[in-house]
Formats: C-alpha cells, sequence, structure tokens
C-alpha cells in the first residue's frame, strides 16, 4: 500500500478505512468490483454536490491494484457513540429522523431506481417461490415516488462534525436511490432489528411517521419485502443471526409493533 496512513479508522468486511491527513480514504480488497468502488464514490459525490451533507470525494484512484475513494475526514464521533453516551436518546433520535426527512426531500439526480433494485433482489431472494411470488405482487403495487433514499441510514453513519450534534454529516452512500421514502425507513427499522436494537426500531418508526404525518403501516409493508431482497446478498452466508432475522420478517405478512 502507497498510502501515508496515519491510522487505522475502521475496519470492514472487504475494505479498511485509513486517516490520511485531512482525508478519509476506503481502501478496498482486490476483489472489490471496480463498478461498485465507482458507484459508490459517485452516488457520494452527488450527494456532497447537491448541497447534502456527504464528505466530498477528492479522488478515486487504484492502489497497489487495489481501489481508494479519498474523501473529506470530517472529525467528531458517531450518533450512535452520541446516543449510546446519553441518558435520555430523545432529542438524538429527533434529530436523527429530521436528517432522514431532509434526505428524503433533497433535489438529487442521477441516481438508480430503488423499486428496480428491490425487483432484482427479490428475484434472486432464497424463499420458497410462493411467498417469492406474493411479496413480487406487493412490490408491483407499492407507490412508486422519487425520493433521495439513502438505504443504509443509520446512527453509525453518520458523524456529528466536531461532536456538534447540529452538524451532522452523512457517510456510506453505495445504496442511495431513487425511490419510496417509506422503504428507506423500513430499511433503517429492519437494520435496527439486525443490530438487536428492537426497542429502538419500534421508537424510531413511530417517530418517523409522528413526525412526517406518514402512515405507520404503509411503512410497515415494505419490511417483508426488504427483508428478502436482503437475503439475497452474498455476504450474509457466514452470518446465521442476521439470515434467520431477515427470513423472520420475510415472512411476517401484517407486522404488527
Ligand atoms: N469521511 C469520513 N470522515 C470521518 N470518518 C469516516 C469517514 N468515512 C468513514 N469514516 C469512519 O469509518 C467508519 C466506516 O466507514 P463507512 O461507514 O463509510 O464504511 P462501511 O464499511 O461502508 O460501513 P458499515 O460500517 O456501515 O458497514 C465510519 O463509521 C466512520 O467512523
Ligand atoms: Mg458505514
Amino acid at each position: 500500500m502507497s498510502i501515508q496512513a496515519d491510522r487505522v479508522i475502521a475496519e470492514r468486511t472487504a475494505k479498511t478505512i485509513y486517516l490520511a491527513g485531512d482525508c478519509a480514504v476506503k481502501l478496498f480488497d482486490k476483489n472489490y468490483p471496480a463498478s461498485a468502488v465507482l458507484s459508490e464514490a459517485q452516488r457520494q459525490a452527488l450527494a456532497s454536490e447537491c448541497g447534502l451533507k456527504a464528505p466530498r470525494v477528492l479522488k478515486v484512484e487504484p492502489d497497489d491494484g487495489r481501489w481508494a475513494i479519498w474523501s473529506e475526514y470530517i472529525p467528531g464521533i458517531t450518533l450512535w457513540e452520541a446516543m449510546k453516551n446519553a441518558e435520555d436518546i430523545t432529542p438524538l433520535l429527533n434529530n436523527f429522523v429530521d436528517l432522514q426527512m431532509t434526505i428524503h426531500d433533497a433535489e438529487l439526480r442521477d441516481l438508480p431506481c430503488l423499486h428496480e433494485f428491490a425487483a432484482h433482489k427479490l428475484a434472486s431472494s432464497p424463499l420458497d417461490s410462493v411467498k417469492r411470488y406474493e411479496l413480487m405482487n406487493i412490490l408491483e403495487n407499492m407507490p412508486e415516488e422519487k425520493k433521495v433514499c439513502h438505504c443504509d441510514f443509520v446512527p453509525w453513519n453518520i458523524i456529528l462534525k466536531n461532536d456538534n450534534p447540529d452538524d451532522p454529516y452523512l457517510l456510506d452512500w453505495p445504496f442511495a436511490s431513487h425511490g419510496n421514502k417509506d422503504a428507506d425507513v423500513a430499511q433503517t427499522f429492519l437494520t435496527f432489528n439486525i443490530y438487536g436494537e428492537t426497542k429502538l426500531a419500534v421508537d424510531y418508526v413511530k417517530l418517523y411517521a409522528e413526525k412526517s404525518g406518514t402512515y405507520l403501516r404503509g411503512i410497515l409493508r415494505w419490511v417483508p419485502v426488504l427483508a428478502a431482497c436482503r437475503l439475497a446478498s452474498e455476504h450474509l452466508a457466514d452470518k446465521k443471526t442476521e439470515y434467520n432475522i431477515l427470513e423472520h420478517f420475510a415472512y411476517v405478512s401484517n407486522l404488527k409493533i
């Protein structure tokens, strides 16, 4: 590696994030598809160029056969760390929902279509064919919107710049798409559940519905569809617990919370 790193910020499957001067460098493993790296960088750049608080993309380049995305480094703690340290997370959860509503209403062009992506994933989901057909029908009948959906909107993808709760930056844009904002909310709900944060999942989705004036049942209708889509992901092969949680949600047809 030729990157002059000061330290490792985070290590993930197939990628490592380094601090190098005032840059954050996301270095992907050798076999990581170039198309996925370039697509992630493009979506992040689109977001920051349209005025959303996403770290600016500075360059994307190969480093010893591996792709690296160089971004502006945002100093601070994640919203998740702030939540863990807070006695009462209510104000932070409110900020979280407010930020998500801001993203949904942003003007951002050239994003892929969430509906099409979901249909594609659903088709390769490892569910029995009856269930898959039922969920495909539900997806087809879902209203298609063109809202900005980050699709991985979670507190550990938000940095509070200089620890200031009023200055949040949103990271991690590889799945950002145009779609129905209820689907984006259902994704966050599912992710909280996967991480064992079941109470937070319920508190969050209720707060989102209340603040945005959205019909809660409309959001929950997306949950089995998206759980089934996520079951198609290759990285679940060695993640039995995550697989079981997703399978559970894929089969709940009338989710009540
Ligand atoms: N531009 C940045 N400025 C500051 N910290 C960053 C930046 N990019 C990444 N990080 C840190 O690295 C961590 C992982 O980065 P990121 O979320 O982009 O990686 P990921 O592997 O794609 O995500 P995940 O952890 O959601 O799987 C973040 O939680 C954050 O702490
Ligand atoms: Mg992340």
